[in-house]
């Protein structure tokens, strides 16, 4: 006989006897039973001891079977009621199904029909809370992919914040030094000769170096606001255009040469722009870690030609991945970098990403020769 001892089951019905014969019978089957004789005492061992399953009597004095029902599953929705009944009362079967009861069954309860009936209880219970347990996870789940969406994100912006730092100083310091001369001319007198026509060009000088430091600044801003994913045609020349000014200046400082040779024409694809930037910005990061010593770029756009997808390649020169490595790259914080280089999350992020864009990403590498990162978007 399979074992029972988990399960507690409350019992209430008005007739002494009934009540003795059942929960012999149950206990005997190695059920934990309870027992009451009316439905207010019955709703109090319940609140007590929380039992998955209570069988109760519809007819008695007081509180009737129905009222049990719908008292208990006040008190928790999980617990599995079964009602029984002397006669076969259509009205009352009815609407002990609408409160949800978990079977009915007639008087004079034979074993198998005890038996079954309970066994059914069971399934239910154990199924609700199955489901329960799988909503719980999948919520949790939700909520740990966003957190870590957010967190790589924001470390992405660290190190972009601190490359944009020295990219927005020469054009300052350059704004700098044509006011300063432009203020040492004006302290000699008034404007002489071609001077006004000098002024002139250094002031559009000024104009141009200050719409790209204020470029520069709104599109850091873009990738840093903290908006929850709009989908909306992505054109790709334009994402690309923003991934590559927002790492420019760090690719030159590390030297490195990045191409990139996007299709013309390209057909635009249905994402969210900032997500999909995270995503390669997140690659060329990578790429850029894997060639300390400089190297080359190649980003590549096109369309597929078997199948409607669109594909972003990012192709390094670096040290590649080794065999070992490659099943785990995609875990979150798995890094093979040193600490205070590398969390781990870069890779997970792009392939959460591209799980909620209907895509995927796929790797090639080779130790020593360079890795490509294939992202792959539905068209
Ligand atoms: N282009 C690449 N070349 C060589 N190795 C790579 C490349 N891209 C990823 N890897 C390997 O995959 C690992 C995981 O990458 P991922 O982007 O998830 O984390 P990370 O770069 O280490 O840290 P984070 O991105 O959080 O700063 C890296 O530590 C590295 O070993
Ligand atoms: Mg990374």
């Amino acid at each position: 006989m399979s074992d029972h001892s988990d399960w507690h089951i409350l019992v209430i019905d008005d007739e002494k006897d009934i009540l003795d014969v059942m929960s012999l019978t149950l206990k005997d089957y190695g059920y934990q039973v309870s027992t009451a004789l009316d439905g207010v005492s019955g709703l109090e061992q319940c609140r007590k001891k929380l039992p998955q399953i209570v069988i109760t009597d519809i007819r008695m004095p007081g509180m009737n079977g129905i009222q049990v029902l719908e008292a208990v599953k006040k008190l928790s929705a999980n617990i599995e009621v079964i009602v029984c009944t002397a006669f076969a009362e259509m009205e009352l079967a009815i609407q002990a199904l609408q409160l949800d009861a978990s079977d009915l069954i007639t008087k004079p309860i034979g074993d198998q029909a005890l038996q079954l009936s309970i066994g059914r209880a069971k399934q239910r219970y154990i199924s609700r809370k199955k489901l329960q347990d799988y909503a719980k996870f999948l919520e949790k789940q939700a909520a740990d992919q966003a957190q870590i969406l957010h967190q790589d994100k924001m470390m992405s912006l660290g190190r972009l914040a601190a490359s944009v730092v020295h990219e927005i100083n020469n054009p300052l310091s350059g704004i700098l030094n044509y006011i300063r001369l432009m203020s040492r001319i004006l302290q000699k007198g008034p404007l002489k000769g071609d001077t006004p026509e000098k002024f002139k060009q250094y002031l559009e000088l000024v104009e141009t170096e200050i719409e790209r430091c204020s470029q520069i600044v709104s599109n850091l801003l873009a990738f840093s606001r903290k908006s929850s994913p709009s989908f909306a045609p992505v054109h790709i020349h334009k994402l690309m255009d923003r991934c590559i000014s927002l790492s420019r200046h760090k690719l030159e400082l590390q030297n490195i040469n990045l191409t990139s040779h996007i299709q013309q024409d390209l057909p635009s694809v249905e994402g969210d722009f900032n997500q999909l930037q995270q995503c390669v910005i997140n690659l060329i990061f990578n790429a850029m870690d894997a060639m300390p010593n400089g190297g080359e770029i190649n980003i590549n756009g096109s369309v597929d030609s078997e199948k409607p997808w669109l594909v972003i390649a990012v192709e390094d020169t670096g040290t590649g991945i080794s065999e070992e490595d490659l099943p785990d790259i995609f875990e979150p914080f798995y890094t093979t970098k040193k600490e205070g280089y590398g969390v781990g999350l870069g890779l997970s992020t792009v392939y959460g990403i591209m799980e909620q864009h209907n895509g995927s990403v796929e790797v090639q590498s080779r130790s020593g020769v360079g890795t490509t990162f294939l992202l792959k978007l539905p068209i």
